[in-house]
């Protein structure tokens, strides 16, 4: 009999509001095996599998975005790492740590050789930081800090979701620059974590208060550089308070990604991009990883992790049948860091 596999699929397209789990299923589908594989193609055991907010675009079903939409009675997919427990490829050995952007949401699946990339095995480090300080989010922080907005030593950065997976390298990415830091985060824990990781000031916004007062304070001068990662209400108060020729890194904006067009924000301080000059990039760190600053920033960011000078959060939550919440956990934030899944499985061996 062959092992069995865990499997979550997607039962329905979401085109807006808030999803839920009924709309995830888990099965027990068969593993595949070593003989079902055709050339160049492995067999791969997953260790990780990355929770990322920009799942909420691939569960609507729209054909109009950068990245497919995930089909109902299919897996979901996205970022992982694993094992390679076998291979038809002469790129990949069985033993081999692997990653890459199109993991299916199963204990083993089998792809092509050329969908996966082979990262360091026993370097001491949890694979899951392929997922996080050495992985998209990082970067995701890295182009729009360092790449997009030209941070210099002195300015003042405003970073929402700062504990986040992505914000917590804007954080640190920003104070190793010589940047007065300002972060915000949702719960006191994320707060003091803010802090611990060198900013200036960090207040939690869901008891701070009116959000513009709580902006001014923290940033009395204004603002040269706003790390926006929830959009809505955030940004908007942010636009207020830019400096002349302040920059808008348009990272993501989750605070609008289960709104339905009856409840979407409506900016009301737009108005300030012209008088203050203001750039606004958005960006999708995708398009970064073929120029050369992701040597840039792997260079950086691995030797400060090797100094042990970067502190990254993982959040990690056990078994595949529990992806689902833990991926919607994301747009209610109580994920606290980076949300990976960890995959465990009794049957190791084929
Ligand atoms: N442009 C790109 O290429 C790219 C790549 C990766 C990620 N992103 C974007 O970057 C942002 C952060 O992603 P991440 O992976 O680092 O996620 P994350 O911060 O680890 O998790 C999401 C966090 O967003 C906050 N949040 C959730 N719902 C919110 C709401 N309604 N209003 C305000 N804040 C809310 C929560 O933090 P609090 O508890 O602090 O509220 C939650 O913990 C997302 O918008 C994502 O789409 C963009």
């Amino acid at each position: 009999m062959a092992p069995s596999n865990t499997s979550i699929k997607l039962v329905r397209n979401i085109p807006s509001g808030s999803p839920t789990l009924k709309d995830f299923k888990v099965e027990s589908v068969d593993a595949p095996t070593k003989s079902s594989l055709q050339p160049n193609q492995v067999l791969i055991r997953t260790l990780y599998l990355s929770c990322d907010p920009y799942f909420r675009g691939r569960l609507s079903g729209t054909r109009d975005s950068y990245v497919a939409s995930f089909e109902p009675g299919k897996p979901i997919e996205g970022l992982g790492v694993g094992v390679v427990e076998a291979s038809t490829s002469s790129k990949l050995s069985e033993g081999d740590l692997v990653t890459g952007g199109a993991f299916l949401w199963e204990t083993r699946f089998v792809c092509a050789d050329s969908a996966v990339t082979k990262v360091p095995s026993n370097t001491g480090i949890s694979p899951a930081n392929y997922l996080g300080v050495l992985g998209m989010p990082s970067f995701t922080a890295y182009v729009g800090l360092v790449s997009l907005c030209n941070p210099k030593a002195g300015e003042t950065v405003l970073v929402s979701a700062a504990s986040g997976a992505v914000g917590q390298m804007v954080v640190q990415l920003a104070k190793a620059r010589g940047l007065r830091v300002v972060g915000a985060a949702g719960s006191d824990d994320k707060v003091d974590f803010i802090k611990s990781l060198g900013a200036d000031v960090a207040f939690n916004y869901k008891t701070c208060g009116d959000l513009q007062d709580a902006v001014k304070k923290a940033a009395p001068e204004g603002i040269d550089i706003y790390f926006d990662n929830v959009g809505g209400e955030f940004l908007d108060v942010a636009l207020k308070n830019m400096r002349p020729f302040g920059r808008i890194a348009a990272c993501g904006m989750i605070s609008q990604y289960n709104a339905t067009p009856e409840t979407a924000y409506q900016l009301k301080n737009i108005v300030n991009i012209v008088p203050k000059k203001v750039s606004i990039f958005g960006y999708i760190v995708t398009d970064y990883y073929s120029k050369p600053d992701y040597k840039k920033f792997i260079d950086e960011v691995s030797t400060k992790l090797k100094e042990g000078k970067v502190n990254y959060k993982l959040d990690e939550v056990v078994g595949l049948e529990n992806a689902p919440q833990a991926l919607l956990d994301l747009f209610e934030g109580k994920n606290f860091g980076k949300r990976v899944v960890k995959i465990t499985d009794s049957n190791q061996r084929l």
